[in-house]
């Protein structure tokens, strides 16, 4: 992977920036030329593990959540999602579809399973008491016209 461009954002863990992340990564990824649909999957993954930095990781104390994102000339994007919240105890079982320790009805314990389905590959990171770091991978297949400029 030779990263030809690379972004790190910090923000409060807050539900008003579930919508600055999602926008941020948006433009982040976009001189990659992206479908509408490449566009969605990735907003969509992020919104989920930001979230659950926001709800899980911090539930609903102070901290921050860290967005660390970059991409190659292959159109390969790498995204991170970063919290120093409590972490997970058990990664294998939260990643279980409808495994949920939320008893707030709108968690469905799907939020893992759909950052699964939309990117390439997912990984996490996490111990309890020191927080979590989730990395999904994604290939953005660049079109003939579309060449990601160099910064
Ligand atoms: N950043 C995080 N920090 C702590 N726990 C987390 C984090 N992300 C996920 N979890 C744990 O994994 C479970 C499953 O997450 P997810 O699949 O998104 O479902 P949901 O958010 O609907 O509960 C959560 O209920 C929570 O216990
Ligand atoms: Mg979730």
């Amino acid at each position: 992977m030779r990263i030809i461009n690379e972004m790190r954002l910090d923000f409060k863990a807050t539900p008003e920036n579930e919508a600055f992340a999602r926008l941020a990564i948006s433009g982040f990824m976009l001189p990659l030329d992206p479908t509408m649909e490449e566009l969605a999957d990735v907003k969509t993954a992020v919104s989920e593990a930001v979230t659950n930095a926001i709800v899980h990781g911090y539930a609903g104390g102070e901290g921050m959540v860290c967005i660390k994102a970059a991409y190659d000339e292959s159109g390969e994007l790498q995204i991170q999602i970063i919290d120093r919240g409590r972490g997970i105890e058990d990664v294998q079982q939260a990643r279980q579809p409808f495994y949920t320790t939320s008893i707030d009805e709108e968690r469905s314990g799907m939020g893992f399973t759909v950052m699964e389905s939309f990117m390439d590959d997912v990984d996490v990171q996490s111990a309890p008491g020191a927080g979590t770091a989730v990395r999904m991978n994604k290939r953005i297949r660049l079109r003939d016209d579309a060449v990601p400029q160099r910064a």
